[in-house]
């Protein structure tokens, strides 16, 4: 999946003029007075800037996300289901990018933004810098959050589980099948750690392209994947009448076998309800 950058900025430039209501066929017309506004608003006091009026229409309430329009009872499934959607859709510039979240053993918490690279039923997968500052969180806690966020769609799902490395091959076979560069890249990077400046990473890039012309790239022992293990999957569908839809399925307890109060069986082991917006 690669990133569409000219088309993210035009799309991003609508996406502003969203935020004026009430719908999104007057939007369209106001968009160049509304952008001028913002631009300014947002250059002339970087420091105190007042986002009250910024909202976006949503969905209406026919359109809502019933419990008998979900696509599976399987939540992984499910997953896929929407994710396909984002997918095939033309306003979503990446639909595997997902926000992050990990934290330190004393529980201070950190984000950013990682690419998907896979699911199946045991989780969902992603590769980064073990000795980066969310490897050394999760060394530590690994207890990690995933958020994925499809504007257009007005979907947001919500994973949080338990993370484990993935088996060393599995990330090999991963790092050799990106193209050269890619490979050097994740080399020439000790994600996370202070360097003097960019030359240096250039000075490094060209050292390795040079010394790895004829061979193979190394996989390094700092690179990996990690695969979150759902404990829980919340579904987040937005409504314009803010009586958003949210669905979330729950691995139970163990030994608890009961059914909770507005608590449903779904599959695989997975229970699921619904929470108030
Ligand atoms: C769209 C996008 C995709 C990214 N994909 C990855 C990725 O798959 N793996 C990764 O390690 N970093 C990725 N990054 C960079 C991370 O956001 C982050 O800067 C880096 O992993 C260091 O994070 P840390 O210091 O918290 O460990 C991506 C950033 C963006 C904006």
């Amino acid at each position: 999946m690669r990133r569409l950058l000219g088309f993210c900025t035009s799309t991003n430039i609508c996406n502003i003029g969203k935020f004026i209501e009430p719908s999104v066929t007057t939007t369209v017309r106001i968009i160049p007075l509304f952008t001028s506004f913002f631009c300014r608003k947002f250059t002339d006091s970087g420091t105190n800037m007042d986002l009250s009026n910024m909202r976006k229409s949503y969905k209406n309430d026919h359109e809502c996300f019933e419990e008998n329009q979900l696509a599976s009872l399987d939540p992984i499934k499910q997953f896929g289901s929407w994710f396909d959607q984002a997918v095939k859709c033309p306003e979503v510039g990446e639909a595997n990018a997902m926000c992050l979240a990990t934290a330190t053993k004393d529980g201070r918490p950190s984000a950013r933004i990682v690419l998907l690279k896979g699911y199946s039923e045991e989780g969902f997968r992603f590769f980064t810098n073990y000795e980066s500052r969310k490897g050394t969180e999760l060394e530590s806690n690994p207890h990690a959050c995933l958020v994925f966020y499809w504007e257009p769609l007005n979907r947001q799902i919500r994973i949080e589980g338990t993370v484990e490395k993935i088996p060393y091959e599995i990330s090999c076979d991963y790092f050799h099948s990106r193209p050269k560069g890619s490979q050097i890249g994740a080399v020439v990077s000790r994600q996370s750690t202070v360097i003097p400046s960019r030359q240096y990473l250039r000075d490094k890039n060209a050292e390795l392209e040079e010394k790895y012309k004829d061979t193979t790239v190394p996989m390094p022992d700092y690179w990996g994947g990690y695969i979150v293990k759902p404990n829980m999957i919340e579904f987040w569908q937005g409504q314009t009448n803010r009586l958003h839809d949210r669905i979330v399925f729950m691995r139970p307890k163990e030994g608890k076998t009961e059914l909770g109060d507005m608590q449903h069986q779904a599959e695989g082991g997975w229970i699921y309800q619904r929470l108030s917006p």
